[in-house]
């Protein structure tokens, strides 16, 4: 039986055009900067972007704390959403090795896409009193894994953009996903990137690479974010075998992403007639698709260990809530099968506890 993978979209596999243009990947040592097909990777990366340059990392986190680390100093603050990436679930790396502090901001409507009055709230400003430590960055993520990948606009990342510029505080766009935020919001990555001072996106989440994310900014900032990548360990040697894929992903993953959103909402549309289940059908934009099981009596790891057992994978986000994403590995039939999947397990819970409700009855009588 296929194992349906819905925990998330880092799940995919290399596609056999991106193992084939690995195999024939020319190579060169990259410490040098000598890898034909890496430098060819981030000229592409920087033109698509329209910034001026573009680094590989390993990893999103790497890109994300990178950025971190040139935009602030020791003892600043970076203003965030309270459930983004870069505060949550990178191991508190703007502390260890920024020595910067997070500030969590909420959004005011709960959608997690912030508006500049939540933000302009939490900011210290340059002229602040000494006690308090100075906003020197703020961060912000499109599409917002946690808040159910929800899009951020061109129009409102402008001004974010242009309003944290006003009092000279530079923003880092952890755009992560932002392919696929731009597929549904029927604008450029580069748009939605434009405003803002640095910007990382994954090639290995819905784009399908194995590896890698990049980093882009200014070619000043690249060329520091080039040193800083060395000092964590990051400088590799051929790696223009992970950037062949990187390119394929890059060059021919975009245009199918707007498949995995199609998924992400019949998913989401067949959860909400699930009894028991509770899922914000105008939340589901992208590829992500968060619901709540509160309602059916189980908690969200009891859930996904049962659907485990029928061949489906999902993440328990909190006691009562998981996630789906859904990326090219899925398929349409694959949904109607985590659904079923899932509205077995529910059912077979209700039984369970019909049968033991009428054991209670039988054995007070
Ligand atoms: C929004 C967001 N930013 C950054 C990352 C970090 O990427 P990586 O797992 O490559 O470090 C992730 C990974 O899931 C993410 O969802």
């Amino acid at each position: 039986m296929k194992l349906i993978d819905l925990r998330s979209d880092t799940v995919t596999k290399p596609t056999p055009a991106m193992r084939r243009a690995m195999m024939d990947a020319e190579v060169g040592d990259d410490v040098y900067g000598e890898d034909p097909t890496m430098n060819l990777l981030q000229e592409r990366a920087a033109e698509i972007f329209e910034k001026e340059a573009a680094l590989f990392v390993p990893t999103g986190s790497m890109g994300n704390q990178i950025a971190v680390k040139l935009h602030t100093r020791p003892g600043a603050e970076v203003v965030i959403e309270e459930r983004g990436h870069i505060y949550n679930y990178e191991m508190a790396a703007m502390s260890a090795i920024s020595g910067a502090l997070a500030r969590p901001v909420k959004s005011a409507d709960g959608s997690g896409l912030l508006e500049w009055g939540d933000i302009e709230a939490a900011i210290h400003a340059n002229d602040a009193p000494y006690y308090v430590a100075p906003t020197k960055l703020i961060a912000l993520e499109n599409s917002h894994n946690l808040a159910g990948g929800a899009v951020m606009t061109r129009e409102r990342t402008e001004e974010l953009c242009a309003q944290a510029h006003r009092l000279g505080i530079p923003v880092h766009l952890d755009g992560a996903r932002i392919f696929n935020a731009a597929v549904s919001l029927n604008e450029s990555v580069a748009a939605l990137a434009r405003p803002a001072d640095s910007v990382m996106f994954c090639l290995s989440k819905g784009l399908g690479a194995p590896i890698g994310s990049m980093l882009l900014g200014t070619k000043d900032f690249i060329n520091e974010a080039r040193a800083w990548r060395k000092l964590l360990g990051g400088g590799m040697r051929q790696a223009g075998v992970i950037a062949a894929a990187a390119l394929v992903a890059l060059e021919e993953s975009p245009a199918r992403l707007a498949d995995d959103h199609r998924n992400a909402r019949r998913l989401a549309e067949g959860l909400a007639e699930i009894e028991g289940v509770e899922v914000d059908l105008r939340r589901v934009i992208t590829n992500i698709v968060i619901f709540d099981v509160a309602e059916t009596n189980l908690d969200a790891n009891t859930v996904c260990a049962e659907l485990q057992k029928r061949g489906v994978l999902a993440s328990a986000f909190s006691q009562r809530r998981i996630r789906m994403v859904t990326h090219y590995d899925v398929s349409r039939d694959d949904i109607d099968r985590a659904l079923a999947a899932l509205q077995s397990v529910i059912e077979e819970r209700r039984a369970q506890s019909g049968s033991e409700e009428r054991g209670a009855t039988i054995s007070a009588q």
